[in-house]
């Protein structure tokens, strides 16, 4: 009860996993987690909670037992950035929270690694794994025997069908869907509003239904 996380990034993700865990407290009596605070490299409150160091402050925040923490960085069409920022505070696994909103589905034989985030009314699959720190933001799905690796956020209703796996860091934004068997690769992007139909290689973004090749993401 009253676990203390402390979420890293800003009002856009970090914002939405604190608003999660007030509403799991306040409606629904779930205290198992508390916010403690932000670590953010630029301000000093984030949504009205102190802002407790910049990510050189982690192996410091570290040192105290009580805090487990939340990764809310994610860059969408720059992801190989947010990739090396969270090598870079490397946090030992064990210390990350999962944060599940009361009103998702998350299935029974489902795997969440630790750091998962899941919002309201998503819903997560039969045998469907979700990789460490990945990101499922409100009313998005992904299906049965689905495979999602580290980093990965999926917007606002979005849909990932079954059988599908995807990569490191990578992104189902606003709206998507990708269909059944399909292979999303690292740091890969399926644009707002896309129908993946085919496989999404490494590094490249596709948009479009059905969704093709736009561009590669930035590597700065
Ligand atoms: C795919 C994406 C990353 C491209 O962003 P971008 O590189 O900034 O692209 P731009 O906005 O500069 O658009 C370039 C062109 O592509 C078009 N375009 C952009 N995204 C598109 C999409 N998803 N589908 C079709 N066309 C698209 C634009 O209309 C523009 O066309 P124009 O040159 O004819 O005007 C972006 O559209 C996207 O999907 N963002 C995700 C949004 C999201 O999920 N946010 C999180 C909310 S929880």
């Amino acid at each position: 009860m009253n676990k203390k996380v402390i979420i890293i990034g800003g009002e856009g993700n970090g914002g939405v996993i604190a608003a999660c865990i007030e509403d799991n407290r306040k409606r629904f009596g779930d205290l198992e987690w508390e916010v403690a605070g932000f670590v953010n490299d630029y301000e000093t409150q984030v949504c009205g909670y102190p802002v407790l160091g910049g990510t050189d402050d982690v192996q410091e925040l570290l040192k105290n037992p009580d805090y487990h923490f939340m990764w809310g960085i994610h860059m969408i069409g720059r992801n190989i950035l947010t990739e090396k920022t969270f090598r870079k505070v490397n946090i030992p696994r064990e210390r990350f929270a999962t944060i599940v909103h009361k009103t998702a589905f998350v299935a029974d034989s489902a795997v969440l690694e630790p750091g998962v985030f899941v919002m309201s009314n998503c819903y997560v699959g039969a045998q469907a794994r979700l990789g460490q720190c990945s990101l499922m933001m409100a009313n998005s799905l992904v299906g049965h025997n689905t495979t999602v690796g580290p980093l990965c956020h999926f917007s606002v209703g979005s849909i990932t069908s079954s059988y599908i796996t995807i990569g490191l860091c990578s992104d189902v934004t606003l709206g998507a869907k990708v269909i059944e068997k399909v292979k999303i690769g690292d740091f890969a992007v399926a644009g707002a509003g896309s129908l993946v139909t085919h496989n999404i290689p490494d590094y490249e973004i596709h948009v479009g239904t059905p969704a093709k090749f736009m561009k590669r993401v930035r590597e700065d």
